[in-house]
């Protein structure tokens, strides 16, 4: 018996998973009683309609004679809660705070053991003896409750449950309470955490309308990813802290991007704003030219104004298009030493942008953007992330660093690089190139996303495996969603929303 104790003792110490320990406790707490039958509810209030609600919801149960089994190897139990009232035994004795000890439940008169007998009416179960009791922590707080039935001699025959063992499941009922409290406080810790980091990511993905689903596709990206892993790979097996890492790594990656100026940040288009100012100064000089044409009499003036209007148009498509060839180059660096009526045609801050070759930042624009690394680790180093999460913020710090270190900002090489942080840079680059809702590029479409990451393994920039495992997981999301293309943020979100609408439901 003793030996029983210490070891069910030991074994609810040492579990972490907050659904097995129940398991755990209510095979063991029926092991040391030596009876028949048992439940472990844990108590839960929710607003209902602005009502507060309290409920005793079942997480284990067992029954040897009916051979009913549930929620013993964490395992969720789909069966109705019961109401927190005075009319059933269990409330009862979580509301009073007392134990139950009963010798014979259809021989106590009290109205609380109509559960039991209704129970017994429909199941064809004898129930006798039952102890029970609640789960109370060290601030007095009730955290759920035990119910023993049918305490057995060694031949098998009903007994009381003796004193002593209401007294030993009483002692270990404590234990447990404390355990589950401490378990719980530190979900609502994490809880805390994992919300107002989200607001800050709202606040940021609202400072880039452009791309304001990033963040969250990135981490959404990295968390099923991780769980295909687990489930595909032999490589790979990532610890639920391990992915709790690499989650908050993925909400955290762009924060630096509040300290980045909004006009560099969300840059649609090479000349931005200074379109407009071309195209008045374009106007003006057309205006002038008109006037002279008619003041002079000289139809040759013709031949300007059209040159300028075909000037404009070429700097029109030259300011949208993806990328600028040799030939567009050479009529650029032309109209950079264009005058007309003594008159630039282009700012030096217009000529540096018509020259972007590819995108639509200049070097210093791109360089101003490459700071949100830095700045994201800046912003959060004060943080108190706590042991669990201490190395979010370094992952985080390092999702543009490239495994041939030409990444930033800290040129990084290979090993210096771990998996968590080459899966979100991986999925970072993933939703760059698949992201629907940039207005200086067209939608790249998955497959071609795909062959841009290959192309960057083959340069020794990312991790070959990772990304060979990537096609694997690509391949399950579209068997499933169909055609992807435009959609991988959307599709990605939903998973998500369903996986978190599920957990809420389960937590219940
Ligand atoms: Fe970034
Ligand atoms: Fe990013």
């Amino acid at each position: 018996m003793l030996e029983k104790i210490l070891d069910l003792g030991i074994k609810i110490s040492k579990e972490q998973d907050y659904n097995k320990l129940f398991g755990i406790f209510l095979k063991g707490t029926t092991d040391i009683a030596n009876c028949d039958a048992g439940t472990l509810y844990i108590y839960k209030e929710r607003l209902e309609e602005g009502v507060l609600k309290k409920y005793l919801c079942f997480v284990s149960t067992i029954n040897h004679t009916l051979k009913q089994y549930g929620g013993l190897d964490g395992e969720k139990l789909n069966l109705p809660p019961v109401i927190f009232s005075e009319t059933n035994a269990s409330s009862y004795a979580g509301i009073h705070r007392v134990i139950l000890n009963v010798i014979d439940v259809y021989k106590d008169s009290n109205s609380i053991w109509m559960g039991p007998r209704k129970y017994d009416s429909i199941t064809g179960y004898h129930t006798q003896s039952v102890l029970v009791i609640p789960l109370i922590d060290k601030k007095d707080e009730l955290i759920g409750v035990l119910q023993l039935i049918n305490c057995q001699d060694k031949d098998g025959n009903v007994i009381p449950f003796s004193k002593d063992i209401e007294k030993i499941i009483y002692s270990l009922s404590s234990q447990v309470a404390m355990i589950l409290s401490n378990m719980l406080l530190t979900q609502d810790m994490e809880e805390l955490l994992d919300s107002s980091i989200n607001s800050l990511v709202n606040a940021i993905e609202a400072k880039t309308p452009f791309n304001a689903l990033h963040t969250n596709t990135v981490t959404g990206l990295c968390d099923l990813f991780v769980d295909y892993l687990n489930k595909n790979s032999t490589e790979y097996h990532f610890t639920s802290d391990e992915k709790d890492v690499l989650h908050m790594a993925a909400q955290l990656h762009d924060v630096g991007k509040i300290g980045i100026n909004d006009d560099i940040l969300n840059k649609p288009t090479r000349l931005a704003t200074r379109i407009d100012y071309i195209r008045s100064r374009f106007e003006n000089l057309r205006l002038q030219l008109t006037v002279q044409k008619y003041a002079n009499n000289d139809p040759l003036i013709q031949k300007d104004i059209d040159s300028l209007a075909s000037d404009l148009e070429f700097i029109e498509n030259v300011n949208n298009a993806p990328f600028i060839d040799n030939e567009k180059m050479d009529r650029i660096n032309e109209l950079c030493n264009k005058k007309v009526l003594g008159v630039n045609l282009l700012t030096d801050e217009e000529k540096e942008d018509l020259h972007i070759v590819k995108g639509t930042l200049t070097a210093a624009e791109r360089a101003h953007i490459q700071e949100h690394v830095v700045k994201t680790v800046n912003i959060l180093k004060d943080v108190k992330f706590g042991k669990k999460y201490h190395d979010s913020l370094t992952i985080a710090g390092q999702h543009h660093e490239l495994l041939d270190g030409t990444g930033y900002p800290k040129k990084l090489k290979g090993d210096e690089i771990n998996t968590q942080t080459r899966i979100l840079t991986i999925m970072d680059i993933f939703d760059s190139l698949t992201a629907a809702d940039r207005p200086y590029k067209s939608t790249i479409p998955v497959e071609r996303a795909y062959s841009i990451l290959t192309s960057m393994v083959n340069e020794g920039k990312l991790d070959a495996t990772l990304v060979g495992y990537l096609r694997g997981f690509i391949d399950e999301l579209l068997k499933e969603y169909g055609n992807l293309d435009g959609k991988i943020a959307k599709t990605i979100l939903m998973i998500k929303a369903n996986e978190k609408a599920l957990k809420e439901k389960e937590k219940f």
